[in-house]
């Protein structure tokens, strides 16, 4: 298994770009089952789930191939219904087929994703959905088996959010019969960036990135070719590498639109951002303390909490961080404290109070995010770092290493 090495404290300096978004790219992949024509995707991350995900589509009887960032999928040989646990459980993202399936062939056999390291992360809300759209789904050894004679327009009413969720209803009722309402829909921009390939594929859908969303169903949908948003979480994590290194870089390709709760937290605890064409220049020389408290977009994210505890650990003065998403986010907590963070956790609330200096240790990924906050305060830890596992990271970070070592950092990966 590999693992980084890192010796810290290090200065970063430079310019960095922001690779296209996993979140976004995931949906949009499997939105080419709804379609006989081809889907190309441009600025898609080259990361182990966007593969993963071509392998199931492979495995749908589509095609998927990629030339560069470019992806084009082909669905006209779509002769499967059948996501195998084997590959579901390496991405749960996988349970994005569901919608699809059930809107292209009225049939899918989909593996239940089971849980992952930060959650129990049930597929409920998803089944309920479909159900109510006439779809009949029973639950055998671990798969959802579902069929129907064809998809009827519903008001769907999520009591949570639920960001693929609402990708997977859209993606059903697309294709369904009549007109489809979801209520308390996710409004991630990474939903409203689906939702736009969609609508170029010729789905009729209003209100993305509100609450309330509405999908008439048409006859069929074409092709289309889209650009992916940059990565947003990435786009935080490069801005907290800035100011836990007490350095100045330029970030390029920046989403500027999708990231107004991780500016004014990353403000609050004391960086600074000056904007330039298509980006910004970061950075930041003092951290102060604040509280978090994720929540669904356009509140805080989840997946940025990892990485501000990691800055927060060095804050002076006391934070707290609260984690209203799932219910296991925590698990970096022991490892910053084996780097010399001073961590308590209570039920779902991190008190961190903030240090002097880390210092090197070996540390453990354990999920995707945690692995980046692990890299984090590696930069900041005075001497040396080995993070292992750090295919965790692989998942969701397009050579974070590489781009870190351009900006100076002293981190190698070691097979
Ligand atoms: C998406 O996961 C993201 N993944 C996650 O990113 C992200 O952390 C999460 O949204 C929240 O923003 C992708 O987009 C591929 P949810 P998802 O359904 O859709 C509960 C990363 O780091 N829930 O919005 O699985 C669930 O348990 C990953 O890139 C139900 O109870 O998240 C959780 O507590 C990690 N029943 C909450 O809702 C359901 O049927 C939010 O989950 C579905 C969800």
């Amino acid at each position: 298994m590999d693992r980084f090495i890192v010796e810290g404290p290090t200065k970063l300096k430079g310019t960095t770009v922001v690779s296209g978004s996993k979140n976004a790219s995931l949906p949009m992949i499997s939105a080419a089952i709804l379609t006989d024509e081809d889907v190309v995707l441009h600025n898609v991350p080259d990361l182990m789930d966007i593969d993963t995900m071509c392998k199931l589509m492979f495995q749908l009887g589509c095609n998927c191939g990629r030339k560069k960032d470019t992806l084009r999928i082909n669905c006209s040989g779509l002769d499967s219904d059948f996501a195998p646990y084997d590959l579901v459980r390496k991405m749960r993202a996988s349970i994005l087929v569901f919608g699809p399936l059930m809107a292209r062939l009225h049939s899918a056999h989909v593996s239940l994703p089971g849980g992952c390291a930060i959650g129990v992360r049930p597929v409920n809300l998803h089944i309920n959905a479909i159900k109510s759209m006439g779809g009949k789904v029973e639950i055998e050894n671990g798969y959802i088996i579902s069929e129907t004679d064809k998809l009827n327009g519903s008001t769907v009413y999520f009591d949570i959010p639920t960001v693929t969720g609402t990708e997977n209803v859209v993606m059903a009722a697309v294709l369904a019969e009549g007109k489809t309402i979801i209520k308390n829909a996710a409004r991630e921009p990474e939903v409203v960036d689906l939702i736009k390939l969609l609508k170029k594929m010729g789905a009729k859908i209003e209100g993305e990135g509100e609450s309330v969303i509405e999908i008439e169903g048409v006859k069929s949908l074409k092709g289309a070719e889209y650009t992916v948003m940059a990565d947003r979480i990435e786009t935080g994590t490069l801005m907290c590498a800035a100011l836990i290194t007490h350095s100045e870089i330029e970030i390029k390709n920046v989403p500027l639109y999708a990231i107004d709760a991780i500016l004014d937290k990353f403000i609050e605890i004391g960086g600074k951002y000056i904007l330039t064409d298509n980006g910004m220049i970061v950075g930041g020389e003092y951290i102060k303390p604040t509280l978090i408290k994720t929540a669904v977009y356009p509140g805080f994210p989840t997946d940025m909490q990892a990485q501000f505890m990691a800055v927060l650990s060095l804050a002076n003065g006391t934070s707290i961080i609260e984690e209203t998403i799932f219910e296991n986010r925590f698990m970096h907590v022991a490892e910053l404290n084996r780097l010399g963070a001073n961590i308590i956790v209570s039920g779902n609330k991190a008190v961190v109070e903030g240090v002097e200096n880390l210092v090197g240790a070996s540390v453990m990924a354990t999920d995707l995010r945690a692995s980046a906050s692990l890299v984090l305060a590696a930069l900041a830890a005075h001497g040396k770092s080995e993070i292992l596992r750090i295919y965790h990271l692989d998942r969701g970070y397009e050579k974070l290493e590489e781009k870190l070592t351009q900006l100076g950092a002293k981190i190698w990966r070691v097979k």
